[in-house]
């Protein structure tokens, strides 16, 4: 198993490319199964989450070639409308296969996903609109079979749930007549999905906004879509510039879709620039402390949360962060005080009290986003060497991530335990 060693206290400099991103890719590949000829993917991320769903497809039949960034899938020769416990259990997000499996093909059996380092995340919003949608759903032996002919129902979310949103989405585009979705998600990979479902031949509208509408069509063909730029990656990036004191610009970067986190950064007293295509970020005279509450689309959000809390750790006076999406979003904490921190957990609310500087230490990456934050963190430790073990973790959401830390000027290196 791999880790990373820092030897942080370099104020990082210079430009990083985004990458596509990961959570608009994954259901993108999701909707292929819909089309029944081929689809082609521009700008997909080579990560270990993609290589899952890959996998996954490709048992059920798919073939896909994914060469350079980018990904042909022809979905004509699939054969097993099913995605297994073993599959499913590796990632959450091959739950997106299930509304696309039972609009095709009127049936699908898919495991249902358990829980995870930082909730229980249930799926019943996307069980729940499915049954408006017509669809029967039963629950055998751990895994959801879903059965029937779709109809197009209203149906309002409980919470703006992202998967649940494209889940009901992707189903509705083969369900008879008119579907009208409210209190859905609002994420820029909803409108990236759409964009692709409806160059399939759908008929989406209101993506981006709080009410989609779908009006269901007999069938579905291959389309072209590029994904967008990753703004969790992006951001990131960012917070490692701010927090190390640095000046980082990332290019290929969507500002807009970026507004919440560059909005905080400059409440904490850091520079943002932003034009078409680039995002830049710099913070030679230190950070003072910021409130965040994270928030659906287009508030704070909680992917970005872990990262921002390292950069906390340092900025001058208290701040206070409120997770309210996720149930158990503050398994960085415990690493973070290790590495000298100084952070007070009550339910979903974390204190920090700004320290002067970060230690490094050998900690452990738990989720993906709070490995995210322990690289920030050793990066901005101005003593010792800061280890972080399960890099696996990182690699699902990032792509050799310590190979463009050093392009940005740091000492980071990957070894082998
Ligand atoms: C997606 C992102 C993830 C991000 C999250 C919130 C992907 C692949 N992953 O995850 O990186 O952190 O959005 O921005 O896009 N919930 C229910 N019932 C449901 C569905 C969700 O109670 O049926 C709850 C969840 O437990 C969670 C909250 O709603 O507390 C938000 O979840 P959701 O928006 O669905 O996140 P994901 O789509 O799983």
């Amino acid at each position: 198993m791999d880790k990373i060693l820092i030897r942080g206290g370099v104020p990082l400099t210079g430009t990083v490319h985004a990458r596509g991103a990961k959570n608009a890719a994954l259901p993108l590949m999701a909707a292929a199964i819909l089309a029944e000829t081929p689809c082609v993917l521009h700008n997909v991320p080579c990560l270990h989450d993609i290589f899952s769903m890959d996998k996954l497809l490709s048992f059920m039949g798919v073939r896909i070639d994914f060469t350079g960034r980018a990904m042909t899938l022809d979905t004509t020769g699939i054969t097993e409308p099913e995605a297994p416990y073993e599959l499913v259990r590796k990632m959450r997000a091959s739950f997106f296969v299930l509304g696309p499996l039972v609009a095709r093909f009127g049936r699908a059996r898919v495991s249902l996903p358990g829980g995870c380092a930082i909730g229980t995340r249930p799926v019943d919003i996307h069980l729940k609109g499915l049954e408006a949608l017509g669809c029967k759903i039963e629950l055998d032996e751990g895994d959801v079979v879903a059965e029937g002919t779709l109809t197009g129902a209203s149906f309002a979310l409980d919470f703006p749930s992202v998967g649940a949103t494209e889940t009901l989405m992707m189903a509705a585009c083969r369900a008879e007549g008119l579907t009208r979705l409210t209190n859905v998600a609002r994420e820029p990979e909803i409108e990236n999905l759409a964009a692709f479902l409806n160059a399939m031949g759908a008929q989406i509208s209101g993506a981006g906004s709080d009410m989609i509408t779908v009006v269901g069509v007999d069938s579905l063909k291959g389309a072209e879509c590029e994904v967008i730029a990753d703004r969790i990656e992006a951001g990131t990036f960012l917070i490692a510039g701010a927090a190390t004191g640095g000046d980082v610009t990332v290019l290929d970067a969507n500002a807009g879709h970026l507004a919440a986190l560059l909005e905080k950064l400059r409440e904490a007293g850091a520079t943002v620039t932003a034009s078409e295509g680039r995002v830049g970020v710099a913070a030679a005279n230190g950070l003072k402390a910021v409130d965040i509450s994270t928030q659906p689309y287009p508030g704070f959000p909680t992917d970005l949360q872990a990262q921002m809390m390292a950069l906390l750790a340092c900025a001058d006076g208290t701040s206070v962060v409120r997770e309210t999406v996720f149930e158990n979003r503050f398994m960085q904490v415990a690493e973070l005080n290790r590495m000298g921190a100084n952070i007070e957990l009550d339910g979903n609310t974390a204190v920090i009290r700004g320290v002067g500087h970060l230690m490094g230490a050998p900690v452990m990456a738990s989720d993906l986003r709070a490995s995210a934050a322990l690289v920030i963190a050793g990066l901005m430790a101005t003593h010792g060497e800061t280890a972080v073990q399960r890099v696996y973790h990182i690699d699902r959401g990032y792509e050799r991530i310590e190979e463009r830390f050093a392009a940005l000027g740091a000492q980071i290196e990957r070894v082998r335990n």
